[in-house]
């Protein structure tokens, strides 16, 4: 690990600790921190080059598109794909609705789509539209009580109607890491066998993987996983909001219909109606991207190899360890915890009795930022049997101290108050 950091230092990368130095940030999993690195690779782009790569007719415009096309460059090294695999999009869930439009042509009636429970809402309603236009089916798959996919689950969903299987490769609430490429070759091997159609384009069934929460915790690897579409948010990564990845096998990119048409992405237009549009990635990038965006998000992946995936598994793993005993030593009679694999960088609970909210608002009143709900993960509840949780997540610039804060503030919240209300009525 990176010397300066083995003793967490890591928030002295981070200027939002310096501008909110008593804050306890737990809560990664709705948006990372932006190191310095990342504001100053956004700050250069508007100082420096505010140019736009459409226009290529002198020498800033080609430097600056040469940044952006590195960006590609790095990202595709990154997931293991081929750079013409890489789209720039501006969030997974415009991923998402792009590859469910994409794919809605080549769908039938009673076409079956599977998806679990825990999916976040950018997975689940692209395709919950199809239902309307194009009559599909959507079915869902169990997870075990850890939140992982099985191949004994998927075995009791599959049938020759199969087309899509859709999943996060670790989801944003119990978010323990799916064996994609196992999963994937047990659906692969059956569409093989099994799969009735053959108008069916892709001939085999399609495995689309949500990447929104593992690309910062998790080496992603397309390839190895053989799966046919993955997209991730930016911002989950340590990058801007607003700019997002979308990959997808080139021979399946190549007829996917683009959700946006406008410049930069078209071939030729004819007066008579007719244009063509030109090979990905292009085709998928109309009009003027978030160039900021992907300058922002070259240098956080840059950042994150800097630091390395394992060394941010290991801080995350201790911390999960430490947080853990904390919380059952000092609350285990009111706290009730869902997610205790020390594989997860999450931390799902409840305190007996208390509503999540009320627990969440009260630890924001004690600096303490946490999320609580479903996390736009709205059928959460069919496999945790509660309406709403609590959730903490842990990344590289958490450290024992905000455990420690975190249960102090919860100590406070059920020994003042007794329900947590105290702070508001
Ligand atoms: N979906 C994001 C989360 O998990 C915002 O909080």
């Amino acid at each position: 690990m990176n010397k300066k950091n083995t003793n967490n230092n890591f928030k002295t990368d981070f200027p939002f600790f310096k501008n909110n130095p008593d804050l306890v940030y737990l809560d990664t999993a709705a948006s990372s921190l932006k190191p310095q690195v990342v504001i100053d690779a956004i700050k250069e782009y508007y100082e420096q080059y505010c140019i736009n790569p459409h226009s290529q007719d002198y020498q800033l415009a080609i430097k600056g598109n040469d940044i952006f096309e590195d960006t590609r460059k790095i990202i595709s090294k990154f997931i293991n794909s081929n750079e013409n695999e890489i789209v720039f999009c501006p969030s997974a869930t415009f991923a998402f609705n792009q590859i469910a439009y994409g794919l809605e042509k080549y769908l039938q009636e009673n076409d079956e789509i599977l998806l679990t429970n825990l999916e976040h809402s950018s997975l689940l309603l692209p395709f919950y539209r199809l239902i309307k236009t194009k009559k599909i089916k959507i079915k869902f798959f169990e997870t075990n009580n850890q939140g992982v996919i099985t191949i004994e689950n998927l075995k009791k969903v599959l049938t020759p109607k199969t087309r899509i299987v859709a999943f996060a490769n670790i989801n944003n609430s119990l978010a323990i890491e799916n064996n994609t490429e196992k999963l994937t070759n047990f659906i692969k091997d059956y569409g093989q066998k099994y799969l009735k159609n053959n108008d069916w384009v892709f001939k085999n069934i399609l495995v689309i993987i949500d990447g929104t929460q593992s690309i910062a915790h998790t080496k992603t690897d397309v390839k190895k996983w053989n799966i046919d579409f993955f997209a991730f948010s930016g911002h989950k990564v340590f990058g801007p909001t607003g700019i997002g990845v979308f990959w997808g096998k080139n021979e399946w990119l190549n007829i996917l219909e683009p959700l946006i048409l406008g410049g930069g992405m078209n071939d030729c237009i004819e007066t008579n109606g007719r244009f063509s549009l030109l090979a990905s990635p292009t085709r998928f990038e109309g009009g003027t991207q978030n160039i900021a965006g992907v300058f922002g998000l070259g240098a956080a992946i840059k950042y994150l190899l800097s630091i390395g995936m394992e060394n941010i598994k290991n801080h995350q793993i201790s911390l999960k360890k430490y947080a853990l005993q904390q919380l059952t030593k000092h609350l285990s009679n009111n706290i009730e915890i869902y997610s205790d694999n020390i594989n997860s960088s999450n931390i799902i609970f409840n305190i007996k009795n208390v509503f999540a909210q009320d627990v969440a608002n009260f630890l924001g009143t004690q600096n303490i930022c946490v999320r609580s709900g479903t996390y736009c993960a709205k059928l959460l509840s069919n496999t945790l049997n509660t309406s709403a949780t609590i959730r903490v997540s842990l990344y590289i610039y958490n450290c024992k101290k905000d455990i420690d804060l975190l249960v102090t503030a919860l100590k406070k919240g059920i020994n003042e108050g007794g329900d947590f209300l105290n702070e508001f009525f």
